[in-house]
């Protein structure tokens, strides 16, 4: 087995151009934090859902090929097959399988893991058919992040889908969506934590102004789906990157790519360095920043995403990894285990200057708050476990009543000695404060309240009325009940 320093050093020292990489080996090795089992904290992992595993698979192509991947950019990195939009429409059919291929415990959509990427426009129809093929559970669809009606055959994860049975599901999107990476997945209370670790998940990508900025229209345009931890052949972790163990990225030196990078794991977290290349990030969560901002270290929680540019270095061979998480919290701690591996190679290009000034959008934290909560996210020795404000998920309940329009600071409060990834459909918000401290100004609608410490969102309830929901994104957590029902009303109807 190849370990990681060993990774480390060829990475520093390695040789010049594509032709002379490394062998991948893709074996990582993880400690029993990350899939331990026992005591209350570690509920939530135990329901990674990646039990009886074995099978015929070679530990250096997972999954096998999926079937549509595809080489979009020509260049040897494969990502999974993009069906767009065109005259303001796409329809697709998502059905979602049990995928032997890749192994005993996976689940595909449309036998690709990760399923299709779902490529559309601001102001676009989307339709997709939902077919159940699991041969047991539920299933539903939610379209993480977007900025849609969760009411009737739009974002509504109230909607569950028998086996045997297929759902249609209607997005509109609005004109003013923004621009970004997003991603749908499985939301069946109950079993998410299970059908999302086992494969279900795929990209949406917006298209719209940050896409036109003359300093990113141009870039070679990269999707990379993060997903796992799953078990090889030999229980050994595999973390995947489009379905594929550690894959090459080729880069030219000076060349400047645009990667687009979705933690589509359930529970784990990704933090991410590329060696000697800093992330330029140019969007959070599916939303362009207002500024660009230069990062050595990319964190991104279950469901999290970032958009970035990559300057390619001096060729050579640059690991793309994920460094140790969370020593500090047994339950969900990760050693450090290799991602991707850029290779930078070639023809050399001209390095262009980066862009720093992206896309404006009002400033929440200059303006008036028509209401402050407090929400209390809970791990208690006695059920519920996992908890909200003391009480786990209830669907016919109502848990904050708010109005169409409002302008709201929520206080996520964590009593618990784990992370917690707090989500919200539908609305994104600005984040104030992570413990105290003031954040950069980004939308997001995904971020982490650290193990007893408090998150200081802002978030403006707008276009929708109608419920959704609001919870944990370590689906084992969510699945566990740590999710509560929001409803927007409209005062005037
Ligand atoms: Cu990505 Cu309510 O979830
Ligand atoms: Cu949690």
């Amino acid at each position: 087995m190849q370990s990681i320093d060993e990774t480390e050093s060829r990475g520093a020292t390695a040789g010049r151009g594509a032709s002379n990489v490394v062998t991948r080996r893709g074996f990582v090795k993880v400690g029993a934090g990350l899939l331990g089992a026992g005591g209350v904290a570690a509920i939530g992992l135990g329901a990674v859902g990646i039990g009886g595993v074995s099978g015929a698979q070679d530990g250096a192509t997972p999954g096998a090929t999926p079937i549509g991947d595809v080489d979009v950019d020509g260049d040897g990195f494969i990502e999974p097959r993009v069906l767009t939009s065109a005259d303001g429409f796409l329809a697709v059919k998502l059905e979602a399988a049990p995928d032997a291929a890749a192994g005993p415990s996976r689940v595909a959509y449309e036998q690709s893991i990760p399923g299709p990427t779902l490529r559309v426009k601001q102001g676009d129809q989307l339709n997709i058919a939902l077919v159940n093929s699991l041969g047991g559970d539920d299933t539903n669809l939610h379209v993480h992040g977007m900025h849609v009606s969760p009411k009737d055959n739009s974002d509504n994860i109230f909607v569950h889908v028998a086996n045997g049975q297929t759902f249609n599901y209607s997005y509109a999107i609005p004109a003013d969506h923004p621009p970004g990476l997003y991603w749908y997945h499985p939301h069946s209370h109950g079993d998410s934590s299970q059908q999302v670790s086992g494969g279900l998940a795929g990209a949406i990508l917006v298209e719209g102004a940050l896409d036109d900025l003359p300093e990113i229209a141009a870039l070679k345009d990269r999707l990379l789906v993060l997903q796992g931890p799953f078990l090889g052949p030999d229980h050994q972790v595999q973390y995947l990157v489009n379905g594929q163990i550690n894959p090459e990225i080729p880069i030219r030196p000076g060349e400047t790519q645009r990667w687009r990078i979705l933690n589509a794991s359930a529970n784990a977290f990704f933090n991410l360095q590329l060696v000697r290349h800093p992330f330029h990030e140019i969007g959070t969560d599916g939303n362009p920043r207002p500024e660009a901002e230069t990062k050595e270290l990319l964190l991104l929680g279950p469901a999290e995403r970032s958009e970035v540019l990559i300057q390619g270095g001096a060729p050579g061979i640059y690991e793309l990894r994920s460094l140790s998480w969370a020593e500090d919290v047994p339950s969900q701690a990760q050693p450090q285990f290799v991602v991707a591996t850029l290779v930078s190679g070639g023809e050399p290009v001209q390095a262009m200057a980066l862009p720093t000034t992206l896309i404006d959008r009002e400033d929440l934290s200059t303006s008036v708050v028509d209401v402050e909560r407090t929400i209390v996210f809970q791990e208690n020795s006695a059920a519920p476990v996992f908890a909200i404000d003391g009480k786990a998920f209830a669907m016919d309940r109502v848990d904050q009543t708010v109005n169409l329009g409002a302008l709201e600071e929520w206080t996520l409060r964590n009593t618990s000695p784990e992370w917690h990834p707090f989500h919200i459909h539908v609305n994104d918000f600005q984040v104030m404060s992570r413990n105290g401290r003031p954040e950069p100004r980004t939308y997001e609608d995904t971020s982490r309240i650290p193990p007893n410490g408090e998150l200081i969102i802002r978030t403006r309830f707008t276009d929708f009325d109608g419920k959704f929901v609001y919870h944990c994104h370590i689906l084992g957590h969510e699945d566990a009940g740590m999710m509560g029902v929001v409803e927007v009303v409209d005062p005037n109807a």
